[in-house]
């Protein structure tokens, strides 16, 4: 039985973290174990133009404990009004790494995003002309889709034809739900890549509310069923380089998560990478996790990946219940708090 195991280190091409006190909170988390993550734009008021990503990167870099080396890589929050030469500039300059499409009112902080696709077809052009990273929050918001079926009626009714339509943009499909998710991301690789989050690999919607209700599972996209985890978790664990590690992890104010009008998002960048290894090993596939966790990214980016690695051991400890945050927003609840957590980083 493996007990030890060294990997490169990790990067997450998907992760929250916020603002201000809530910032300086979460953000040493991620910064210990993994060399680079995606930080998504949507704060309030979002990241939307280079220069609101410049300012916002200083704010990451200065929330960064000292001597730490994590590269934050940036993202567009894509609008109705975005403008291609900001976009095709910003890129150039190294201060996006990729745009990120939020339907509008699909999610947290995404009454911003796009309410028509026809609009942004321009900016979609340009990004194909000059190779850049096309990230999606891919949910349908028809109102008259099911919450289940968002992501699949997604894929249906836009994905699979703007694949056709931009045969050299590269799309990333992100915190994969669904086995539906899961199976289109492979059909159109290496276009479009998926990452997958390590909550959907562990729950269903039965822990979710099957025996009393969990506020803290509540996310978008909502977790589905044993079929959807089970594919999830043999997708990730395949090596196919077109799933890669993004943990979404999206922390709130305990108040706004416990509340009779819940925000969704959960918090698990203090359990990321140990759950991660958790799944691989229960899938006797921990030989595949460094290239879920460390190369498939990269590749899909076009990045190198990190020279440094990291070693996990079989070492019982217990994650903490909460992150306290300095200010009104107290603190956040922590995925898996609590509880035994099974592998540990321990370099
Ligand atoms: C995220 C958040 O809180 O910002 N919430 C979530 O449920 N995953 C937004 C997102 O990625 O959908
Ligand atoms: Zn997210």
């Amino acid at each position: 039985m493996t007990t030890r195991i060294t990997i490169r280190k990790p990067d997450d091409w998907h992760l929250h973290v916020r603002d201000g006190e809530m910032l300086k909170a979460v953000l040493p988390y991620t910064a210990k174990h993994f060399g680079r993550a995606i930080l998504m734009p949507n704060l309030i008021p979002p990241v939307r133009t280079a220069a609101d990503c410049r300012a916002y990167r200083e704010r990451v870099m200065a929330a960064l404990p000292a001597g730490s080396k994590f590269k934050p890589l940036m993202t567009c929050y894509l609008t109705d009004d975005t403008d291609p030469d900001d976009v095709e500039r910003g890129f150039r300059d190294g201060v996006f790494a990729g745009v990120k499409l939020y339907p509008a009112n699909a999610t947290t902080n995404s009454a911003a995003g796009v309410t028509d696709y026809k609009k942004v077809m321009r900016v979609l052009e340009r990004m194909e002309k000059i190779d850049m990273p096309f990230l999606m929050h891919g949910e349908e918001t028809d109102p008259e889709v099911d919450i289940f079926d968002r992501e699949k009626a997604f894929i249906d009714r836009h994905l699979s034809k703007w694949v056709k339509q931009f045969p050299g943009l590269r799309f990333i499909l992100e915190h994969l739900s669904s086995k539906e998710g899961a199976e289109y991301v492979k059909s159109a690789a290496p276009q479009v890549g998926g990452t997958i989050t390590p909550y959907h690999m562990v729950l269903t919607r039965n822990d979710w509310f099957g025996h009393g209700l969990k506020p803290y599972m509540y996310v978008m996209p909502v977790i589905k069923t044993a079929r959807d985890r089970a594919a999830l978790r043999k997708a990730a664990t395949s090596g196919e380089a077109c799933y890669f590690l993004g943990t979404d992890s999206a922390p709130h104010p305990y108040s706004r998560k416990v509340s009779t009008n819940g925000v969704p998002g959960m918090f698990n960048a203090p359990v990321a990478i140990e759950t991660y290894a958790k799944v691989f090993e229960e899938e006797g596939a921990l030989d595949k996790l460094e290239a879920f966790a460390a190369l498939n990214g990269p590749k899909h980016y076009r990045m190198a990946p990190n020279a440094d690695t990291i070693t996990l051991e079989k070492t019982p400890w217990t994650a903490p219940e909460e992150v306290k945050v300095a200010g009104p927003d107290e603190r956040a609840i922590v995925y898996r708090g609590g509880e035994t957590i099974e592998w540990k980083v321990v370099a």
